[in-house]
């Protein structure tokens, strides 16, 4: 089954063509950073008038490196939410469109979903069962993952995602949209044990995240280095270090509690953060020392793409999904409100 892929969320336009036979045979990626940067995040109007823009010659060029014509596509899947309500629009009404005209299904997915089964992608999938740590721009989740579909919300962010912290604090450094990566690599440079900020909720029990705090930490501490005019590269390097150091370990604390809670070994890592070096290497190192093992995707199918949309929808229309012609998208949706691949049987 040939299925067409469009991710279309937020500021990324991406297009892939995954194949359930022969795995995945082209891809494409359009990202708006220059478009938003002036403004320091994302206007949702540019966002959905450049994925305007963008999506049929995107949609051209992955078919033409396929080698695959539209009439030979069997599925189109499309994100139809958690995202900016008008930039899904593009998506879920050129993907169901075009779906209609060729006669062939379309599906709305769930963008979370895809990125939890981007490392699937990957030559060395992991199995189900396992935990998955779900941290992008938007949502920080840990998730019980016993299937396609079949997902037990365990934890999640009572306030800031993740990578909307690494954002907010890199911002607060000076450094340009979007931050996460580029204070990744500040951070690099930094002397981990000069500034220790805390690792919120670690100390009670409990699996949910809470990143404000953190955040009103960093800025008090550049601030008073502000103030004192102390605020030089390497400061910034330090703060930034200990600002990712201080994520990691948290994340990485609430990952080995609920591994142990759930009694599984394999941690799947998916979404923008799981990109951050420092933390794969972190969760790495602690789950080898008690037998665990991490799985996560290729940097680029951490971020958005079409590829994750691709195989997340082919999943499910492999399985037999089917929706009525009515384009419906969210700016909310809830994973584990997912139904699991058996009941379109
Ligand atoms: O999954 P994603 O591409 O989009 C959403 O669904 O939100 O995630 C984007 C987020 C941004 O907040 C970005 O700063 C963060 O992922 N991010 C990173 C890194 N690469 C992307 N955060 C920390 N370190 C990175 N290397
Ligand atoms: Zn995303």
């Amino acid at each position: 089954m040939r299925v067409l892929g469009i991710e279309t969320s937020c500021d990324e336009t991406g297009v892939a063509l995954y194949d359930t036979a022969t795995g995945l045979r082209a891809q494409a990626l359009h990202s708006q950073v220059e478009l938003h940067t002036v403004y320091g995040g994302v206007v949702p109007e540019l966002a959905s008038r450049d994925h305007v823009r963008r999506l049929l010659p995107l949609i051209e060029q992955v078919l033409g490196e396929a080698g695959v014509a539209r009439t030979e596509l069997d599925g189109i899947a499309y994100t139809a939410g958690p995202g900016l309500v008008g930039a899904l629009m593009v998506g879920a009404a050129f993907g169901r469109s075009l779906a209609w005209s060729l006669g062939i299904p379309a599906l709305g997915v769930h963008h979370m979903e895809g990125h939890l089964l981007a490392p699937m992608l990957e030559a060395d999938p992991p199995a189900f069962p396992f935990v998955a740590l779900l941290v992008s721009g938007g949502h920080t989740l840990l998730v019980d993952v016993t299937d396609v579909g079949r997902y037990q919300l365990l934890g999640e962010s009572l306030d800031d995602a993740a990578g909307e912290a690494f954002d907010k604090t890199a911002k607060l450094l000076g450094l340009p949209y979007p931050g996460g990566p580029q204070l990744a690599r500040l951070a690099e440079s930094g002397d981990p044990s000069r500034f220790r900020f805390p690792r919120p909720m670690t100390a009670r029990p409990g699996l949910d995240f809470s990143f404000s705090g953190l955040k009103t930490r960093v800025l008090l501490e550049v601030n008073k280095h502000k103030e004192a005019g102390t605020l030089t590269d390497a400061t910034r390097a330090d703060v930034a270090r200990g600002f990712e150091e201080a994520v990691v370990e948290t994340l990485a604390i609430k990952c080995e509690r609920a591994l142990a809670a759930q009694g599984r070994e394999r941690l799947v890592i998916a979404g923008g953060v799981s990109a951050n070096r420092r933390l794969r290497a972190v969760l790495e190192a602690r789950l080898a020392e008690v037998g665990g093992e991490v799985f996560y995707a290729r940097p680029e199918f951490c971020t958005d793409n079409g590829a994750m949309i691709a195989y997340a929808g082919a999943r499910r229309l492999e399985a037999g999904a089917h929706e009525a012609l009515a384009i419906v998208t969210r700016a909310r949706w809830p994973l584990d409100t997912l139904p699991p691949l058996e009941e379109y049987a």
